[in-house]
C-alpha cells in the first residue's frame, strides 16, 4: 500500500460551525511585552515564573474569613520575589470554596500589592474549575466531563464553559486548569471521570466547545477568563492504572489517541497547557524536550505558556531521580520547556535558576522566551488594564445557569438497561430506596467538588437533592429509605431484603464516592464485596430492581446488572444529578444520554470500542457490558438511508454522508446519530471502527430528518509507517446504525 498524502498534522477547524483561532502569542501585544521585558531584572524575571500555593500567603492564625492573606507573607512572596502566579484556595486544612466576597478581597489585596512592586505586573491567579466554579461557595456545578461527554452535546459543554468563565470572573479569578484533554482509555485510572472518555473525535469536539465558551472570542472581557488544557501529554494511559506512573506509549500510539485532543485545543485558542506529571516510555513528562518542545512548539505551533503540575520539577529528583539534586531538575525541566513551575511551597525554584542562570547554566534566551510567554497572556487577558468591577451574576443569569445545569445533568444519565419497560415508574408505586450512593451530595459530584477531594458532604449545598431526596420529592406513594451503612453483616440485610419486598421496585445505588488523583488508586475494577452482598440480598426479594450506579469509573457490575431489571448509569451528573436521576425514573425527561466509554464486563475487560481486528478475531470479540455510543430512551429510533454522495473520491477531496433518522417510538426524544468508517485494508492496522462525526437532533413521535455529514481527508488519516499523518488510496466505509457504504480514495 502507497502512501499517497501526507497531511499537515491536524485539523484548524472541527464541527461547531464557528471560527476558531488559535491563540496567537500576542502579536498585538509584543511592543508592551518587549518594552517590559527590556527594563526587568533577572530576579523580576524568574519570579514570572513561579507559582506559590496559597499557602504560601495564607494567614495560619485566626484566619480572617473575609480576607485569609498574611500581608507580609504576600509582600515577601510579591515585592521581594516577584511571584507571577498563585494558585489554589485557602486552606482548613485543604483548599475549599470561599465566598465571593472573600475571593474579591484576595483578589484586591493581591491587585493592591503588585501595585506598589517596581513594574506593577499583576499576579495571574489559577484555579481548579473543572466542573464549574469547584472553590466559590454556591457556584453552579456541572455534571463532570465523563457526564458532558455522555450527553454528546457541544452546545452544552460550550454554555458550561461560558458560565463557569463568567462565575470565575465575578470571583476575580482569571485563569481555570480546564479543560483536561486526555483520554479516557484506562478505566481504572482514577481520573478517567476528569476525561471526556475514549474517543479522540468526542473529546476533542467536546474540548473545543468548552473553550470557545470559556474565552470567547476575546478572553479580556469581563465574563471570560483563560483556560489550561491539561495534562500534556500521555498521562492518562499509566499500564498499571495508578495515578502519576508509567505509561509506555509508542509516539504511533501518542500520535493517534493523545496528541489530537491537545492540538484541538490550542487551535481552539487556549493559551496555556499544564504538564504530565507522570512519564511516557521512561521519560517524565516535565524532561520531555521532545514532547514540551518539538512537538508542541514545532509542530503544533502553540504560543502560550506550559505550567508544571505540582511539585513535578521537584519530583524529577525526589521521585524519578532523574535529576542528582533539585537544581539539576530545574535545568532539566526549564530547558525542556516548562515556563512556569507550580513549585508550591517555597521559593526554591526561584532562587535554584537565579543561580542557574548566573552560573551560565541556562541561558537567558530561554528565560526571557518563557517571561515573554506569561507576560504576553497577562496582557491579554487584560490584566494590565484596569479590572473591571467583580459583579455577581444576576439573578436572572443564576436562573438560566440552573437551568442549562439541569439540562446538562438530564443529558448525560445513560439508561442502559429497561426489560419490560419498567421504567418510567408510577408515581404511586411503593418504592424502596438503599445503597451507600442512594442519599450523597458528593457522591452525584465527585472530586474537585468544594474541596479538592469532593468529600466533605457537610460542605454542600442543603437545598440540592440527592437521588433518595428527589425521589422523596417527585413520588407520590410511599418511599421507603434504608441506609445500607448501618446494615450490619447478614441479619441486617435479611431485614432489609424483607423490607424491600413489602414495596414494588427497588432502587440499588451502588457506585463509589468521590475521590481524584492518587487517592482515587485502585487495583481491581470490582465493587467492595458489601455492595454485592447488598445486591444480592435486593435481587433474592423477587421483585424488580433498578439499578443506579454513580461514580467516576465503571465498576464492575455485571452480574447485578444483569438480575437487575433496569439500569441507569448516573456517573458524576453535578448538582442536579440526583434531580435528574428521579426525572428519568418517572419519565419527566427521556433519556438521551449515550456512553463515551466502553463499559466493562470484567476486570480486566479493556477492549475499546475502536480496538484493532485482532481484539475482534478468530475467538477474540469486544463484548463490553456496554458498548461504547449505548444508550436507551423511552422511546425508538431507527437510522436509514445512508448514502454517500460519490462513490469515489481523489485523495484530499471530502465526501458529503447522508442518512435519515426517524422517531418510530410514542415519546418526543432525543437521538444521538453516530458515524463511524473504517479503513478497510492500510499499511498500519486500522480499528475496526472510528468515530468521526456525531449529531444529536430532538424528534417528535414518527417524525424524521435526513441529517447530513462531511468527511475531510483528516477524518480518514492514521499515523503510517513513518509516523506521519496520511491517507492511503483504497477502499473505506461508512457506518451508521445497523447500515454501511463502502467509497474509495483514489489516487
Ligand atoms: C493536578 C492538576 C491540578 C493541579 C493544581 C495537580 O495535582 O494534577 O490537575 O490542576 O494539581 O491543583
Amino acid at each position: 500500500m502507497q502512501v499517497q498524502t501526507i497531511l499537515s498534522l491536524f485539523p484548524l477547524t472541527l464541527v461547531l460551525g464557528c471560527a476558531i483561532t488559535p491563540y496567537s502569542g500576542g502579536n498585538d501585544t509584543s511592543t508592551q511585552v518587549e518594552k517590559l521585558l527590556s527594563q526587568m531584572t533577572l530576579q523580576e524575571k524568574i519570579g514570572q515564573m513561579t507559582q506559590l500555593d496559597f499557602a504560601m500567603i495564607a494567614a495560619t492564625t485566626h484566619i480572617n474569613p473575609n480576607n485569609p492573606v498574611d500581608q507580609a507573607k504576600l509582600e515577601d512572596a510579591l515585592l521581594n520575589h516577584h511571584v507571577g502566579s498563585i494558585l489554589n484556595a485557602p486552606y482548613t486544612p485543604y483548599s475549599k470554596a470561599q465566598t465571593r466576597q472573600t475571593w474579591q478581597a484576595i483578589i484586591k489585596t493581591l491587585q493592591a500589592t503588585t501595585a506598589k512592586s517596581r513594574l506593577k505586573i499583576p499576579v495571574l491567579y489559577g484555579i481548579d474549575a473543572i466542573h464549574g466554579a469547584t472553590y466559590t461557595q454556591n457556584a453552579t456545578l456541572f455534571p463532570q466531563a465523563i457526564n458532558m461527554a455522555a450527553t454528546f452535546n457541544p452546545a452544552l459543554s460550550n454554555q458550561e464553559g461560558a458560565i463557569t468563565a463568567k462565575e470565575l470572573r465575578a470571583s476575580g479569578l482569571h485563569w481555570n486548569f480546564s479543560p483536561m484533554l486526555d483520554i479516557g482509555r484506562q478505566p481504572l485510572w482514577s481520573r478517567l471521570w476528569e476525561s471526556y472518555g475514549e474517543d479522540v473525535h468526542l473529546a476533542s469536539v467536546l474540548g473545543t466547545a468548552f473553550i470557545q465558551g470559556h474565552q470567547g472570542d476575546n478572553f479580556a472581557a469581563p465574563d471570560k477568563a483563560l483556560t489550561c488544557l491539561k495534562h500534556y501529554v500521555g498521562y492518562s494511559m499509566p499500564n498499571n492504572g495508578k495515578d502519576r506512573t508509567p505509561a509506555w506509549l509508542s509516539e504511533r500510539m501518542l500520535r493517534e489517541y493523545f496528541l489530537p485532543t491537545f492540538a484541538a485545543g490550542i487551535n481552539a485558542g487556549a493559551p496555556t497547557i499544564m504538564v504530565n506529571s507522570g512519564e511516557v516510555d521512561g521519560i517524565p513528562g516535565h524532561a520531555n524536550h521532545h514532547y514540551l518542545t518539538d512537538i508542541l512548539r514545532d509542530e503544533l505551533g502553540f504560543k502560550g505558556f506550559t505550567v508544571s503540575d505540582w511539585a513535578d520539577i521537584k519530583n524529577l529528583y525526589r521521585r524519578d531521580k532523574l535529576a542528582a539534586s533539585e537544581k539539576e531538575a530545574v535545568k532539566m525541566a526549564v530547558m525542556a520547556g516548562i515556563d512556569m513551575s507550580m513549585v508550591p511551597f517555597d521559593y526554591s525554584f526561584y532562587d535554584l535558576l537565579i543561580a542557574l542562570v548566573q552560573e551560565g547554566e541556562v541561558p537567558i534566551a530561554r528565560i526571557d522566551e518563557a517571561v515573554r510567554r506569561i507576560l504576553t497572556v497577562k496582557y491579554q487577558a487584560g490584566l494590565f488594564a484596569a479590572q473591571p468591577a467583580m459583579t455577581a451574576p444576576s439573578a436572572q443569569a443564576d436562573a438560566e445557569a440552573l437551568a442549562i445545569n439541569r439540562q446538562a445533568a438530564h443529558e448525560s444519565i445513560v439508561l442502559a438497561k429497561n426489560a419490560t419497560h419498567l421504567l418510567p415508574l408510577k408515581k404511586s408505586a411503593r418504592i424502596f430506596v438503599t445503597g451507600p450512593t442512594a442519599n450523597l451530595l458528593s457522591a452525584l459530584n465527585g472530586g474537585w467538588t468544594i474541596t479538592w477531594q469532593g468529600d466533605d458532604e457537610s460542605a454542600y449545598p442543603a437545598e440540592k437533592q440527592t437521588v433518595l431526596e428527589a425521589i422523596q420529592q417527585q413520588a407520590t406513594g410511599p418511599v421507603t429509605y434504608v441506609d445500607s451503612t448501618t446494615l450490619a453483616a447478614n441479619n441486617g440485610l435479611q431485614q432489609a431484603a424483607a423490607t424491600a419486598a413489602k414495596h414494588d421496585v427497588i432502587i440499588l445505588c451502588l457506585g463509589e464516592k468521590p475521590y481524584t488523583e492518587t487517592i482515587g488508586n485502585i487495583s481491581s475494577l470490582n465493587l467492595d464485596p458489601a455492595q454485592y452482598q447488598l445486591a444480592k440480598a435486593m435481587i433474592s426479594t423477587g421483585k424488580p430492581v433498578v439499578l443506579v450506579t454513580l461514580g467516576g469509573r465503571p465498576r464492575i457490575i455485571t452480574d447485578i446488572a444483569q438480575q437487575a431489571t433496569a439500569v441507569v448509569l448516573g456517573f458524576l451528573p453535578g448538582m442536579e444529578g440526583g434531580t435528574a436521576i428521579a426525572d428519568i425514573l418517572f419519565g419527566a425527561y427521556n433519556p438521551d444520554g449515550k456512553l463515551p466509554i466502553s463499559y466493562p464486563r470484567d476486570t480486566n475487560d479493556h477492549v475499546l470500542y475502536d480496538h484493532k481486528p485482532s481484539e475482534a478475531f478468530e475467538f477474540n470479540r469486544y463484548t463490553p457490558l456496554y458498548p461504547f455510543g449505548h444508550g436507551l430512551s423511552y422511546t425508538e429510533f431507527q437510522t436509514s438511508g445512508l448514502q454517500v454522495a460519490k462513490k469515489s473520491i481523489l485523495l484530499g477531496e471530502t465526501l458529503d454522508v447522508a442518512v435519515t433518522v426517524k422517531n418510530t417510538g410514542s415519546l418526543t426524544g432525543k437521538e444521538t446519530v453516530l458515524l463511524y468508517i473504517n479503513d478497510v485494508a492500510a499499511s498500519v492496522t486500522r480499528p475496526t471502527k472510528q468515530l468521526k462525526a456525531f449529531q444529536k437532533v430532538s424528534l417528535a413521535p414518527g417524525q424524521s430528518q435526513r441529517l447530513s455529514f462531511t468527511l475531510t481527508a483528516l477524518d480518514l488519516s492514521f499515523i503510517g509507517v513513518d509516523l506521519k499523518r496520511i491517507v492511503e488510496p483504497g477502499e473505506f466505509k461508512v457506518m451508521v446504525g445497523k447500515e454501511s457504504v463502502a467509497f474509495w480514495v483514489e489516487k
